[in-house]
C-alpha cells in the first residue's frame, strides 16, 4: 500500500494524520501501487543510461521559441484571458486546466474552440462522459457548416492508453480531454477520478503533449466546496489554469486566469450563455446596464476594473422595516462582510438609521465583486433607497470608503473617466485626484471627500 496526499500529491508509505510535504491534515488516501511498479523502475535505470536531455544554448532556446506562434481560439473574450502581446491564443505544447462546476458551460467552450481551431489545425477531441453522438449532436447545434471541416476527430473513451496511441498516430494540434476525472489508465489501480488516477493521467499527457508540441487542454471538474477536484498538484503541473464560473440562472459567464505561465492573470473574458453557445460580451459596459429604469430609488452607476478594462455596472439597494428581531442584510454579487462595514460606516458617519430594517444590495448582471472600488456606489444605493430619493441618472460614482468615512482613492481614475466619457453618461463622482491625473474635458468630475457628500446626490 501506499498513500497520496490528496492536496499535494505526494506519495507515502506510511499513513500519517499529516501530509509530511504540504502539512495538509486528513489528506492522505490509501491507494494501490502501480501494478508495473518494478518494471518502471527498471525501466527508469535503464534509461538512465541513454538520456537524451542535452542543454541547448540560450540564443538558440530564444530562436525556437520565437518561432512557436500561438494558435488563436478566434474567440475573443478567451484570447484576451489566454493572454499574450501582440499574439494571443494557445501556446503550443502548453497544458491547459479549464475548471469549473458541472454545467456552466465548459464542454461548450471547448467545443467551440475546436470548431474554430479546426479550420486550420489537426484537433482530437477526447471525451470519456460523453458519446460520439452527444458530442456531435452539440458541435451541429453550435456550427451548422461542419461539412467543411476536415480537421475534427472524436474519440470516446475512458482509457488513458488509447488516448495516447491515438496522440501518437495522428499527432494533432490540439487536444482536448473532457474531463480529466474521467480518464483512468490500466496502469494503475483505482477507479477514474481517484487521486491517483488523476494525478497519473495528468502527468502522462503532459509529458507525452510537452514532447510532441501539443496544445493540451484538461477539463476539470470542481467540487462543491470550490476546489478542482483531485491533488493540488495538478494546478502546479499544468502552465495555464482557466476557472470559468457563474450563476446558472443568469446567463452571463466569467472566465479568469488564475495562473498563466505565457501570460497576465489580471484579465477577465465576458461570455452570454444563449441558444447557439457562448458568445463573446464585447462591450461590457453597455451589457450591464442595458436594462436599467431611469428614476428610481436605490440605483446608482458605479465601475470596477477587470484587468486592464473598466466595466461599468449598476448597483441596487433595497430598504425595508423589518418583521425579525435580527434584521436581514442579503448581498448578491459583493462581499457579505463587506456590506456589513458599509452600513456600519454609513450609520456612525452619516446618520444613516438602518438597525430596524432589512437591507438588499444587488450587483445587477451576475458579475461578483470583490473591489473596494465600489463602495461609495454601495453606500449611495443605500442612502437613496432608505431616504426614497433617485440619484441623477448619469451619475456614476466611484471610491473606496475607509472606517472613518472618508472616501479613498482608487487605481485607474484615468481609464474609468474615458470609458464614462467614451459612453458619453455625463458625471463621475469619486475621490479627489491628484493635479497630474487628465481627465477629459467633457466629463463633470465631482471630488467626494466622506461619506456626508453622498447625502447630496438628488
Ligand atoms: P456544458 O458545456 O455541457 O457544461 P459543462 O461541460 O461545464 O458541464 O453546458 C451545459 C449547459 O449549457 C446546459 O445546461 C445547456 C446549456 N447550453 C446552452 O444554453 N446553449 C448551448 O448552445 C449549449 C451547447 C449548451
Ligand atoms: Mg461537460
Amino acid at each position: 500500500m501506499v498513500y497520496i496526499c490528496s492536496e499535494c500529491g505526494n506519495e507515502f508509505q506510511k499513513w500519517a494524520g499529516q501530509c509530511g510535504a504540504c502539512g495538509a491534515w486528513n489528506s492522505l488516501k490509501e491507494v494501490t501501487p502501480r501494478i508495473t511498479g518494478s518494471k518502471r523502475r527498471k525501466g527508469r535505470v535503464s534509461s538512465l543510461h541513454r538520456s537524451t536531455a542535452q542543454p541547448v544554448d540560450l540564443k538558440l532556446a530564444v530562436k525556437q521559441s520565437s518561432e512557436l506562434h500561438r494558435i488563436p481560439t478566434q474567440i475573443s473574450e478567451l484570447d484576451r484571458v489566454l493572454g499574450g502581446e501582440p499574439e494571443a491564443g494557445l501556446v503550443p505544447g502548453a497544458a491547459i486546466l479549464l475548471a469549473g462546476e458541472p454545467g456552466i458551460g465548459k464542454s461548450t467552450i471547448l467545443g467551440q474552440v475546436s470548431l474554430q481551431i479546426a479550420q486550420m489545425h489537426k484537433v482530437i477531441y477526447a471525451s470519456a462522459e460523453e458519446s460520439y453522438a452527444q458530442v456531435s449532436s452539440r458541435l451541429q447545434r453550435l456550427d451548422a457548416q461542419l461539412e467543411s471541416l476536415n480537421n475534427l476527430q472524436l474519440l470516446q473513451t475512458m482509457r488513458l492508453e488509447d488516448l495516447i496511441t491515438t496522440l501518437q498516430s495522428n499527432k494533432p494540434e490540439v487536444v482536448i480531454v473532457d474531463s480529466v476525472q474521467t480518464f483512468a489508465s490500466d496502469q494503475i489501480e483505482g477507479v477514474p477520478g481517484s487521486v491517483a488516477q488523476v494525478k497519473e493521467v495528468a502527468l502522462q499527457l503532459i509529458q507525452i503533449c510537452k514532447s510532441m508540441q501539443i496544445t493540451l487542454i484538461l477539463v476539470g471538474h470542481v467540487t462543491k466546496d470550490g476546489n478542482i477536484a483531485g491533488p493540488r498538484l495538478l494546478e502546479h503541473m499544468v502552465d495555464v489554469v482557466l476557472w470559468f464560473e457563474g450563476d446558472r440562472s443568469s446567463e452571463l459567464r466569467v472566465m479568469r486566469a488564475i495562473k498563466n505561465r505565457f501570460g497576465s492573470t489580471a484579465e477577465v473574458g465576458l461570455f452570454k450563455m444563449e441558444g447557439g453557445g457562448l458568445t463573446p460580451v464585447a462591450n461590457p459596459s453597455e451589457y450591464f446596464i442595458a436594462d436599467r429604469q431611469s428614476g428610481v430609488a436605490g440605483s446608482v452607476l458605479s465601475v470596477v476594473m477587470e484587468g486592464t478594462r473598466p466595466i461599468i455596472i449598476e448597483i441596487q439597494a433595497l430598504v425595508v422595516s423589518t418583521q425579525l428581531a435580527m434584521p436581514r442584510r442579503v448581498a448578491t454579487g459583493l462581499d457579505y462582510n463587506r456590506l456589513q462595514m458599509l452600513i456600519a460606516v454609513m450609520t456612525r458617519r452619516a446618520g444613516l438609521r438602518l438597525g430596524d430594517k432589512d437591507v438588499y444590495v444587488n450587483v445587477v448582471g451576475g458579475l461578483k465583486i470583490t473591489q473596494t472600488m465600489i463602495d461609495a456606489a454601495v453606500c449611495t444605493a443605500l442612502w437613496s433607497a432608505d431616504k426614497d430619493t433617485p440619484v441623477p441618472e448619469n451619475q456614476v460614482i466611484i471610491g473606496e470608503i475607509g472606517l472613518l468615512g472618508e472616501i479613498r482613492r482608487v487605481p485607474g481614475v484615468e481609464t474609468v473617466a474615458k470609458e464614462i466619457d467614451r459612453l458619453e453618461i455625463g458625471s463621475l463622482a469619486g475621490p479627489q485626484v491628484r493635479s497630474s491625473i487628465k481627465l477629459p474635458k467633457s466629463l463633470k468630475y465631482r471630488a467626494l471627500k466622506s461619506v456626508k457628500d453622498i447625502k447630496s446626490f438628488k
